[in-house]
């Protein structure tokens, strides 16, 4: 038995690539579901979308502090994976259910495989950076989105766990974005998410970052995390928010509608780990709202360039970066993480090393 841990919302969407390749291989498998995300919007949706089956359990870890979510998630993880003793779990990502998990199996000496090793922001301050360090170094398989998460493993004297598949979430980009009939680029349009602890915990950040979209113009949607939605409310800045002519915010979707929001945009304005890179998928270069060296390899090309939004000399320059934005035709767009056929790597990686 194979045991799937996630509980976010882009721990769906790797999931969904590796369950159905597993399956294909005539794998048993199941999942456990932390509860870290709730909604229906931010966790039944991808489920039924990407035909993954349902969690076989929830441990409802959700909407608590850093610890408070941890401890839960980490609590329930171990009685399940005492009851089903699986050969191997899997992780993904860097989230807190991720440490849950690595913690957790690590200790019952389960075998884990780590879906999204490697990259690494070189900051401690980003709670994720946590988060991945632990899970790699308790992770027996690593397999890595990028030549520099493999760089990064190799420095922290993990090369030999490591395994160079790509991009799992450019196989379900693709499968996603192969279902529908055509891009259709509207020049106009300006795609945003907004949910770090960085950009979502202080009241002047928060309008700093409305500031910036008011002055970037031309209409930014936004389909909004639940965790901003709650902070612009708290800090009483809702009503200005919408006010905003330009600022179009929405309820967060599935991924078959925000797969359509990224084809169909100009630019993306992110603080996300996995748009940010999407991005890159979609043809939509990317003005990234935090602090700390993500996917360099978009960096280096100025297809990623960083903005902070408390900075008058950033954002000009992130205005005028904007300016020049449109939407990147198919071969023109870059390619840094895989094919598209990470999860049949990783099938066969298992294989090879002995865990199937
Ligand atoms: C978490 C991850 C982050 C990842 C993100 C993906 C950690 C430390 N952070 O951040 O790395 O980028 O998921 O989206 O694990 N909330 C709801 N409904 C939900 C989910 C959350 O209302 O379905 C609200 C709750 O008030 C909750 C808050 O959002 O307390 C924050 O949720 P949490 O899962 O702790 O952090 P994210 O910002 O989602
Ligand atoms: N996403 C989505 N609906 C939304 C916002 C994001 O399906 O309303 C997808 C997005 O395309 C990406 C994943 O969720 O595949 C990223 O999740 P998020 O930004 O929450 O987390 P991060 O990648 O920063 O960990």
């Amino acid at each position: 038995m194979i045991t799937h841990i996630v509980g976010n919302r882009p721990q769906f969407i790797k999931l969904a690539a590796l369950y159905h390749e597993l399956k294909k291989a005539g794998c048993e498998q199941n999942i456990i579901h932390s509860g870290q995300h709730y909604d229906e919007n931010m966790s039944d949706v991808f489920f039924r979308e990407l035909n993954i089956p349902k969690p076989y359990v929830n441990l409802a870890a959700g909407g608590g502090s850093h610890a408070q979510v941890t401890a839960k998630a980490m609590t329930g993880i171990e009685e399940e994976l005492l009851r089903a003793k699986p050969a191997l779990v899997i992780l993904y990502g860097d989230t807190n259910t991720t440490l849950a998990g690595a913690v957790a199996a690590s200790k019952l000496c389960i075998p884990i495989a780590h879906v999204e090793a490697g990259p690494r922001v070189h900051h401690k301050s980003n709670p994720e950076e946590c988060n991945r360090i632990v899970a790699d170094h308790l992770s027996d398989i690593l397999f890595c989105p990028d030549e520099i998460s493999m760089q990064n493993l190799q420095r922290e004297g993990l090369a030999e766990r490591g395994c160079m598949t790509g991009d799992i979430m450019y196989d379900t980009y693709l499968v996603i974005a192969g279902q529908q009939a055509q891009e259709e680029a509207q020049e106009e349009t300006i795609v945003m998410t907004w949910h770090r602890q960085e950009n979502t915990s202080d009241r002047e950040r928060m309008e700093s970052i409305l500031r910036l979209v008011e002055r970037l113009g031309g209409r930014v949607v936004c389909p909004m995390h639940p965790r901003t939605r709650k902070c612009l409310q708290e800090y009483g800045l809702w009503e200005r928010a919408n006010a905003i002519p330009n600022f179009e915010i929405i309820e967060s979707v599935g991924y078959v509608e925000m797969v359509k929001l990224m084809q169909s945009a100009k630019l993306i304005l992110t603080d996300s780990g996995g748009v940010s890179k999407e991005s890159s998928f979609a043809g939509a270069k990317c003005l990234f709202m935090l602090d700390v060296d993500i996917w360099e390899d978009l960096v280096n090309i100025d297809w990623l360039h960083k903005v902070d939004p408390q900075s008058e000399e950033s954002v000009v320059d992130a205005l005028r970066f904007a300016s020049k934005a449109k939407h990147v035709e198919v071969a023109d767009r870059p390619r840094f993480y895989g094919d598209g056929h990470a999860a049949s790597k990783m099938v066969q990686a298992l294989r090879e090393r002995g865990y199937l």
